[in-house]
C-alpha cells in the first residue's frame, strides 16, 4: 500500500492537508462499528422529505424524550452524510438528532472517493433546521425538540458554522478546527457574535490554529466563549472509533449546551477534567449560560 500525502485543495474554498492512505477507508471497519459510547447508542437514517442530509439519532427512543439538535457541516464542507461517521453517532449517542449537509453513503468509502465529491453551502444548514422546525413534535418526529439548535461544524464546515450561526433558531455555536480567515470567505465577523460559542482547536500545527485563536480573541466582551486546544493537529480524531477525544469532548460540550446537563457543564466551567483529558483550555462568560434539562 502506498503511503501518500494526500492534499485536498479544491477551489479557495477549503484546504485540508494530512497524511492519508488514499485508497484506504476513511473509516476503519472498527470506527464504522462505532454506535457512540453515551447512553443511546445510535445509528443515521434519511428522511424522504431531507434527501440530501443525513439523520443520527438513537436506535431506540424512549417514549417521551424529547432530543435536542445539532445541525452539522463536515470538514472540506463535503457533501457526505457518513464521512466522519464515528464522531456524529458518538454525539447522537448521547440523546440528540444530528442532521449533517450530505446524503447518507458508504461509511467505509476510500479518502480518494470522497475528493472530486460535491461540495455544500452554509445554505444547507439552515435547510436543516427549516426542517427540523417543520417536522418536530410531528409524525416520526414527535421526540424531536428544536427549542435548542446548535450550529457546527469542522474546517471549511466550521466557516458554514460561523454563517449559519446568526439564524435565529440557532442557540449555540460550535466550530471545529477552524477560523474565519482560514478560507477567507467568512462572512460574519466574531466581533458580532453576542450567542454562546465553543471552538476546539488543535494546537499550534492546526492549519486553522491562528484564525481561531484570532477570533476567539476577536469576541465581544460580553460573549460566553469556550477555547479547547488539543494538540493532535488539523484532521482530528474524528475518524477513530467512536470519534476519538474530540467525540468525547464534543459528547460533554452537547450533553450540556443541549441537553442542559449541569453535570456535563462542569468539564467547561472547571478546567480540570479538560486539561486531564490533553486539552489546553480558556473560557468567559460561562456563568451567563442557563440550561434546563430538556
Ligand atoms: C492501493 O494503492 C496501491 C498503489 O498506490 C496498490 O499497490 C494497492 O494494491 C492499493 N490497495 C487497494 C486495496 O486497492
Ligand atoms: C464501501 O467502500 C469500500 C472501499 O473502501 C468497498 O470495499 C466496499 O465494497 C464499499 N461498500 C459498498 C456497499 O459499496
Ligand atoms: C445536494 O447537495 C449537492 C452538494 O451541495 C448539490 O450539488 C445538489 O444539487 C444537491 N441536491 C439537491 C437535490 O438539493
Ligand atoms: C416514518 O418512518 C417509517 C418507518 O421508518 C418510514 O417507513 C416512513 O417513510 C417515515 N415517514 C416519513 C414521512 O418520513
Ligand atoms: C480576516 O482578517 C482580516 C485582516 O487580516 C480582518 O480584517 C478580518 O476581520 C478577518 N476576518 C474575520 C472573519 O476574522
Ligand atoms: C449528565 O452528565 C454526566 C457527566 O457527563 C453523565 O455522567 C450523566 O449520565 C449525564 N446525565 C444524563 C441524564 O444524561
Ligand atoms: C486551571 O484554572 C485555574 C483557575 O482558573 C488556573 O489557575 C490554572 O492555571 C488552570 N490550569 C491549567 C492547567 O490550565
Amino acid at each position: 500500500m502506498k503511503l501518500s500525502t494526500f492534499f485536498i485543495l479544491l477551489t479557495t474554498a477549503w484546504v485540508v492537508q494530512a497524511q492519508f492512505i488514499g485508497n484506504a477507508s476513511i473509516n476503519t471497519p472498527e470506527a464504522a462499528a462505532s454506535v457512540g459510547t453515551g447512553p443511546y447508542p445510535a445509528s443515521f437514517l434519511s428522511s424522504p422529505t431531507l434527501l440530501n442530509h443525513t439523520i443520527y439519532q438513537p436506535k431506540h427512543i424512549p417514549h417521551g424524550m424529547k432530543l435536542p439538535v445539532l445541525v452539522w457541516s463536515n470538514g472540506g464542507c463535503i457533501s457526505s452524510g457518513v464521512i466522519m461517521y464515528p464522531f456524529l453517532v458518538q454525539l447522537a449517542s448521547q440523546g440528540i438528532i444530528v442532521i449533517v449537509n450530505g446524503a447518507p453513503g458508504n461509511v467505509t468509502a476510500t479518502y480518494d472517493s470522497f475528493g472530486p465529491g460535491p461540495r455544500t453551502t452554509y445554505h444547507m444548514l439552515i435547510e436543516a433546521m427549516d426542517w427540523a422546525t417543520a417536522n418536530a413534535g410531528k409524525g416520526n418526529w414527535t421526540h424531536m425538540d428544536t427549542r435548542r439548535i446548535g450550529v457546527a461544524g469542522q474546517s471549511c464546515g466550521g466557516i458554514e458554522a460561523y454563517s449559519a450561526g446568526a439564524d435565529p433558531r440557532a442557540t449555540v455555536i460550535g466550530i471545529f478546527n477552524s477560523g474565519g480567515n482560514l478560507t477567507g470567505k467568512a462572512t460574519i465577523l466574531p466581533s458580532s457574535i453576542m450567542k454562546p460559542i465553543f471552538y476546539f482547536l488543535g494546537g499550534p500545527t492546526d492549519i486553522a490554529y491562528k484564525y481561531g485563536e484570532a477570533d476567539y480573541k476577536n469576541l465581544p466582551t460580553n460573549t460566553p466563549a469556550w477555547k479547547g486546544n488539543l494538540p493532535i493537529g488539523h484532521a482530528g480524531t474524528y475518524n477513530e472509533v467512536n470519534g476519538g477525544k474530540i467525540g468525547v469532548a464534543a459528547s460533554y460540550w452537547v450533553d450540556w449546551v443541549l441537553r442542559g446537563n449541569s453535570s456535563a457543564k462542569s468539564w467547561f466551567t472547571s478546567n480540570t477534567s479538560s486539561t486531564a483529558a490533553g486539552w489546553d483550555v480558556t473560557s468567559k462568560n460561562l456563568q451567563k449560560i442557563h440550561l434546563s434539562p430538556i
